[in-house]
């Protein structure tokens, strides 16, 4: 059996293109004892995919030339050698960017197909995690209190912000379209939203809206976002520092936001995070946000691109804001 995969060709420089990228068509082979052949059924691109394409070191190790991408993926089990589960399991893993993967137990969990597989990725997975511990760990979100979010129509902003109102705050997000603002207003329950390419200088701008300031910036985004957010800040205010996606794909250093300073008059609290520094709050967060779904005070978007030779459009697509909510990629059938 044959099995088609994404391979990274050469590292990109600056935006990735589809030149970039190969798709292959592989053998698969048996599993070995104690491993299990899986069929992907969706996979998952991520912003952070872009890091593991550069030749450095990180939290993770780059992706290696000519050999199939990694990343999240729900997958049933097809066959099994003695592997962790039995067949029909419904698994997340790490072994996306292919229709079948060959796996043993690590990094692979079980998951209940009653819900969507694909919120897995999403709401139920690592962007939901990252929302869920970014916030309520770094944010330290009181009652009454303001929160900012960049990215806010994307996987893990959509979540920060309605995580920050049921937390009880006020939510103020940013988004690359007038779409996705009217999608943060009706649909996400943001208090005020704004367009970031059309609302010009962006600090007047939530100043506007948010006249007394904000007590938590979560940065998806960084550039003009985290000088405005740094503008507006409250004192003793705390920035979450998730992402930085408006550097992933730069090509020179960016200058560095020239306020700043302002941290000391502030007292600022600034604190990068990794999702998996914040794994012992994964039984909480699975319990809080399934809870919040069955209630209905969370709701969530996806974006499905179908098939694997999608994959590539998938993933340049979030660096252009093609995605509203989480982006996944549809590679065969729930159920065969
Ligand atoms: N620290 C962690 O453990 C962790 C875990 C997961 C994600 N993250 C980070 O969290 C952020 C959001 O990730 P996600 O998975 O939820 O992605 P996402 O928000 O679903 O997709 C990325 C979005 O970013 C926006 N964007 C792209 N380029 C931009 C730019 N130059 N300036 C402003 N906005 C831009 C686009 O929306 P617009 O249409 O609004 O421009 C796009 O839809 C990323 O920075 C990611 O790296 C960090």
């Amino acid at each position: 059996m044959n099995s088609r995969e994404i391979h990274l060709k050469r590292r990109p420089n600056g935006v990735p293109t589809a030149a970039d990228f190969e798709l292959a068509t592989v053998p698969v082979p048996s599993p070995k004892p104690g491993e299990m052949l899986v069929r992907n059924v969706f996979m998952s691109v991520d912003p952070y995919m872009r890091g593991r394409m550069v030749e450095r070191e990180s939290y993770v190790p780059p992706f290696r030339l000519g050999a199939a991408l990694e990343g999240g993926a729900v997958a049933q089990v097809v066959e099994s050698n003695g592997g962790p589960f039995p067949v029909g399991t419904y698994i997340t893993h790490m072994a996306g960017w292919r229709e079948y993967a060959v796996i043993g137990g690590t990094g692979v969990m079980p998951i209940d197909p009653k819900a969507p597989l694909s919120a897995y990725l999403g709401v139920l997975g690592m962007p939901g995690m990252t929302a869920y511990a970014g916030l309520l760990k770094h944010g330290q979100p009181k009652e009454g209190e303001t929160v900012f979010v960049s990215a806010a129509a994307g996987a893990v902003g959509s979540l920060v912000c309605q995580i920050a109102r049921i937390k009880g705050c006020k939510v103020i997000g940013t988004a690359g379209s007038d779409d996705k603002v009217r999608y943060l207003l009706d649909e996400v329950g943001c208090d005020h939203a704004l367009n970031y390419k059309t609302a010009g200088d962006l600090t007047k701008a939530i100043s506007a809206k948010l006249p007394g300031g904000v007590d938590i910036y979560f940065e998806n985004v960084g550039g003009a976002h985290l000088v405005a957010a740094l503008n507006v800040m409250r004192p003793f205010g705390r920035i979450a520092v998730c992402g930085m996606i408006d550097q992933y794909n730069a090509t020179t250093m960016p200058e560095g936001p020239g306020n700043i300073v302002q941290v000391i008059p502030k007292r600022l609290n600034i604190r990068g995070f990794i999702v998996s520094d914040h794994y012992d709050m994964l039984p909480a967060f699975m319990t809080d946000m399934s809870q919040w779904i069955a209630e209905g005070r969370i709701k969530w978007r996806e974006t499905v691109y179908e098939g694997i030779e999608s994959a590539t459009d998938a993933f340049v697509g979030l660096f252009q804001g093609e995605n509203l909510g989480k982006a996944v990629v549809r590679l065969g059938p729930d159920k065969l």
